[in-house]
């Protein structure tokens, strides 16, 4: 398989293909997901939630995201890897931003970055194209705007938010995004949106319509503990399975069984008989 490229996506939509996309924290996550012919990894901020084990992206930081980013692009052959720019990587000026979507880069090895917003970034997003990064925009629930919110909530659901989002879409086109990730937007906004933009769609929580599909893996794995947004789909459910191994070792470490004889290493006789 021929590695992911901006252009594969391009021609994806065009094609009437659709676009797959997994989030990955590490390497060995990363290698299967390359393995399973996944169009893109994400190294979300989600990161904070799924492996960290805080309330939301908000304490993720550069170095977090950086180093989780290298682990990921070690494993990824023909997946396309997109890191997160985190919350204040980007807020405080254009060419702090500029410089930490570098690092994702130059130091993490991915091959683009992702940054949540629509017209209020198109500056940032410029001059983030003009280093010659390719972006991916995020617009609908963006998780940094939780505390704006008021909570995760689905985006876009009346009039002038719904106006907004087609707005935003339309403003990350002009400005160059690759494509753009729709989170918990309403199926037929969604929709619209997908018709209106010449750059692929990716959607989470935000319906069938959408170019591409992202989820946050260690849910649709059935890994995550807590909440699962409605709109997950396991697609196994490793939980039970990884909890089962888990009490069979403590048993059999408890009871004598692990390790057995296979398990060891052997020494010489003679050895053996000049240690007594
Ligand atoms: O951080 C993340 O995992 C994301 C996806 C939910 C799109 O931004």
């Amino acid at each position: 398989m021929a590695k992911t490229t901006v252009l594969t996506l391009k021609n994806k939509k065009t094609n009437n293909e659709k676009i797959s996309m997994l989030t990955a924290y590490d390497y060995s996550l990363a290698g299967m997901v390359d393995e399973a012919g996944i169009d893109i990894i994400l190294v979300g901020d989600s990161l904070g939630n799924v492996v960290l084990g805080y309330e939301n992206t908000l304490a993720v930081t550069m170095d977090d995201m950086v180093h989780h980013t290298k682990a990921v692009v070690r494993a990824a052959k023909d997946t396309m890897v997109v890191g997160d720019l985190p919350f204040l990587s980007y807020h405080i000026s254009i060419e702090e931003a500029v410089r930490n979507a570098g690092r994702i880069i130059q130091e993490g090895g991915a091959e683009a970055v992702k940054i949540e917003g629509g017209v209020e970034r198109t500056d940032t997003i410029k001059a983030i194209l003009d280093a010659q990064i390719p972006v991916m925009g995020h617009i609908g629930l963006t998780p940094q705007s939780v505390n704006k919110f008021g909570g995760f909530k689905v985006q876009g659901k009346d009039l002038e938010t719904a106006k907004k989002l087609i707005d935003d879409a339309k403003a990350l086109e002009e400005v160059g995004v690759f494509s753009i990730v729709l989170e918990c937007v309403p199926t037929e906004l969604a929709k619209k949106i997908t018709k209106e933009v010449s750059v692929p769609t990716i959607g989470i929580g935000a319906g069938q319509y959408c170019d591409g599909q992202v989820l946050v893996i260690n849910d649709m794995l059935g890994m995550s503990i807590g909440h699962i947004p409605k709109f997950v789909k396991k697609f196994t459910n490793l939980q039970p399975v990884i909890l089962e191994g888990l009490k069979a070792y403590k048993r059999e470490v408890e009871e004598g069984t692990f390790p057995g004889e296979e398990h060891g290493f052997t020494i010489k006789d003679e050895v053996l008989e000049k240690l007594y």
